[in-house]
């Protein structure tokens, strides 16, 4: 049997059943694949419900709001995945009377569509034979194949994309990429991958060659950036203070506390006498509730150490225009960084 065969037979007899498999409509497909980008499937799955429950078709995303989606996405991360959809959705309804392009050339040119994904949606909805190489497909291709150019060369990036061409299912396109990506998520796994009982040991080069562990081979190993973030948690009678991140970084368009960066790890009373500080409350005076423990989240390339800083505010006022004064019972309907949804949650449970 060849390799395409082979692999869509394991994938029928042990995929995963999932809410998306039962669909082929291409809005629902566009959603589920631009949630899995980087996201566990069991963590996607929640999301993908509520997603597909509010949103069910194309016309009413388009409609929603920013803040809305965002508030749906929050904790899964990457949040450029959430503004994208909205302004790709907009894209849709205006241009391509609602309907997905049909095809992976066209679905390029939808904003938060590359090429993974565009190969994604057009093999599963529109039976399109083209390749869509993830994480999971470099893995097990590179280790079948004991292909040693780094996946993250163009080189690399080259010789996967002809290869996993060469190998497509024909007739059945979309089964034949997910087989592949389940394959590497259920059986050819990172981490101790289940050699003894793979229907490939016989012609994997990495297993005859015992490489299993070296590949796939990396050229770049980015090494995560430490930051120091002290948030300030403003209280003025019943509200709080929040600010709209508009920077085009990672948390862009989510909201956060007034916040004091330093470059390496200072003791809080050094926060408090620093000049952010002073621009920050002026001659208003505060009265200091709680200092929490230094928090560690960890993001894919950063490794942030938080501490909240919760004061209230006792005389003066807290005059910046770009900060929101909102209600604290109503905190809870921002979308919000992760790491500050857990300290609001924690505090919930503390009282
Ligand atoms: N990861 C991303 N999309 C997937 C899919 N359709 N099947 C399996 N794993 C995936």
């Amino acid at each position: 049997m060849d390799f395409s065969n082979k692999i869509l037979l394991w994938y029928r007899q042990n995929m995963r059943d999932l809410p998306w498999r039962h669909e082929s409509d291409p809005y629902r497909v566009w959603i589920s694949e631009i949630i899995l980008q980087q996201t566990r499937i069991d963590q996607g799955i929640g999301y993908y419900l509520r997603f597909i429950e509010r949103f069910p078709n194309l016309s009413i995303l388009a409609e929603a709001s920013e803040d809305e989606i965002l508030k749906m996405w929050q904790g899964l991360g990457y949040y450029s995945r959430a503004r994208n959809l909205l302004t790709g959705a907009r894209q849709i309804a205006k241009l391509h009377q609602g309907q997905l392009p049909g095809n992976a050339k066209q679905l390029k040119t939808i904003k938060g569509i590359g090429d993974y994904t565009a190969a994604a949606i057009a093999s599963i909805a529109f039976n399109e034979a083209v390749p869509a190489i993830d994480g999971n497909v470099y893995r097990v291709l590179s280790r079948i194949f004991g292909i040693e150019t780094p996946i993250d060369s163009s080189e690399g990036k080259k010789t996967f994309a002809k290869l996993a061409a060469s190998l497509m299912h024909i007739e059945h396109p979309g089964d034949y990429n997910q087989a592949l990506m389940e394959f590497g998520a259920l059986h050819c796994k990172p981490a101790q991958p289940l050699c003894q009982s793979c229907p490939f040991q016989n012609e994997c080069m990495a297993f005859q060659l015992k490489k299993v562990q070296d590949l796939p081979v990396k050229t770049k190993k980015i090494k995560p950036a430490n930051r120091y973030l002290y948030y300030i948690v403003v209280e003025e009678q019943s509200a709080v203070y929040l600010k709209k991140r508009i920077a085009a970084d990672i948390w862009k368009n989510l909201y956060d506390f007034p916040l004091i960066e330093t470059p390496v790890a200072t003791p809080v009373e050094q926060v408090m006498g620093s000049s952010a500080w002073k621009s920050l409350f002026g001659s208003a005076t505060v009265e200091i509730k709680a200092i929490s423990e230094n928090i560690h989240h960890l993001l894919t390339h950063q490794h942030l150490h938080v501490r909240f800083i919760h004061v209230a505010l006792k005389n003066g006022k807290f005059m910046h225009s770009n900060f929101l004064k909102i209600d604290k019972r109503n905190i809870f309907e921002w979308p919000v960084p992760k790491l500050i949804e857990n300290y609001l949650n924690e505090k919930i449970e503390g009282q």
